[in-house]
């Protein structure tokens, strides 16, 4: 396909095909999906296309014919087809029948409780700064899972100004080719058609849009920190504050949309008495969303650290995310009672984990606290948690690979990859 970027997902999705009938690939709207299914695919059948939904009322298993793997694109326009897909996987032998693509998933518990063991799930994020091209993905989150040391200088658009661009353009593959403004504008127009159309559609929540508003710009202001259902209810508060039900079952179908993400508390045993804070942190599936409705732009973002800051971390958590996905890792955050934190913790599914801080200041104050506070976390986990660790991490937006003689690495987001 031209102009076609490699999506890190992309993996998987092979693996994926190799292994099952069927794949669904889900994420938010405009992530990709469609050209990243196509990509497999040897032919398709669009279900946005009234012609294509009369077959598949009809006829439902003439439109499963055709080369293979077929795209069913946007799928949940005809939800029947999901139980003839799995109908067809049992029929046929072969592996990588189908792939699913769809921006909103209907009858959800019809997906999440059946197919299991024909159709495979695979989840794509929008893009991270090494499928945009602005990481050069030289220091490899896989081989710090291996334990190899990073050192050299292989950020090649070193400028915070261009970082703060990355967060308010966001990955977006649509906008790829967009100037900066044009590109932030059409993120502001996809908040808007996320409360207008995908909440209804996708999650089958009746909503109140003004409040679904409210409770997003609530989840900008809080951006990468813990927030209480109290809180985000406070913060939509108009007069008539809304019920906690109201605000869950918001909050529920922005996630299932694939909107917004919580970042869960990293559950580990500890050789102190110090206690867990079990509270998610917040986040957008991508920072532009919470930059969109926070009217970010570039130049404020450089003139508001703390802004800047907690939309940095969120960045970097995206792209965190996006490289675990091929080591079957998952993004944790740490904070115990004693007031010590974490930004990230990446374990994998073996137990092996690195944990990280998010820095946007650079100064050495800065990078030298960070470090502490890993090496306290490192010290604090039991004897054998502390020799699964792979690295601890400190992240930065530019700058230097290098090794700190107390062995806390230091390596920029522009330099990270999977
Ligand atoms: N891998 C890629 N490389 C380059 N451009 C891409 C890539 N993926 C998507 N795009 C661009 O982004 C646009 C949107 O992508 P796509 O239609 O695949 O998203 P989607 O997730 O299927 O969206 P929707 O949720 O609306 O169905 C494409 O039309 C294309 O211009
Ligand atoms: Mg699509």
């Amino acid at each position: 396909m031209p102009g076609y970027l490699p999506r890190i997902t992309g993996r998987e999705v092979e693996n994926a095909l190799g292994r099952r009938g069927a794949v669904l690939v889900e994420g938010v709207r405009g992530c990709g999906k469609t050209w990243l299914a196509r990509h497999f695919a040897r032919s398709e059948v669009r279900l946005d296309d009234n012609a294509a939904l009369v077959l598949a009322a009809a006829d439902p298993a003439a439109v499963l014919q055709g080369p293979t793997p077929r795209l069913l694109d946007e799928w949940q326009n005809a939800p029947h087809l999901w139980n003839q897909v799995r109908r067809e996987c049992d029929d046929r032998p072969e592996p990588g029948q189908f792939i699913l693509t769809g921006s909103a998933v209907p009858q959800d518990d019809l997906t999440r409780h059946s197919g299991t063991g024909r159709i495979s799930r695979v989840l794509l994020r929008p893009m991270s700064l090494r499928e945009t091209g602005a990481s050069t993905g030289a220091v490899s989150l896989k081989k710090l899972f291996e334990g190899e040391t990073v050192s050299g200088l292989f950020d090649e658009q070193p400028g915070l100004s261009n970082i703060a661009s990355a967060v308010c353009v966001g990955g977006w593959p649509q906008n790829l080719r967009l100037s900066n403004k044009d590109a932030a504008s059409s993120v502001s127009d996809s908040v808007t058609e996320i409360i207008r159309l995908d909440i209804p559609t996708g999650s089958g929540v009746r909503h109140d849009p003004v409040m679904v508003r409210r409770l997003m710009l609530s989840l900008a202001l809080n951006v990468a920190a813990e927030t209480k259902m109290s809180k985000l209810a406070s913060d939509m508060d108009i007069g008539h504050p809304p019920s906690r039900k109201t605000v869950v079952a918001y909050l529920d179908a922005l996630q299932r949309i694939h909107v917004a993400e919580d970042q869960p508390a990293w559950s580990v045993s500890l050789r102190s008495k110090a206690t867990l804070h079990r509270e998610a942190k917040r986040h957008f599936v991508d920072p532009s969303l919470a930059a969109a409705l926070l009217r970010a732009t570039p130049q404020r973002l450089l003139s508001d650290p703390t802004t800047f800051g907690a939309l940095f971390e969120s960045l970097a958590v995206r792209d965190l995310r996006i490289y675990s996905q091929p080591e079957q890792a998952a993004v944790f955050h740490y904070r115990d009672n004693t007031g010590l934190e974490a930004d990230a913790v990446i374990e994998r599914t073996d137990g092996r984990w690195i944990a990280a801080e998010i820095k946007l200041n650079t100064s050495p104050r800065s990078i030298d606290k960070a470090a502490k506070n890993l090496l306290r976390l490192h010290e604090k986990t039991t004897r054998r948690r502390a020799s699964d660790l792979a690295t601890l991490l400190v992240i930065t937006p530019t700058g230097p690979a290098y090794r700190r003689p107390d062995g806390v690495q230091v390596a920029p987001i522009t330099a990270l990859g999977p």
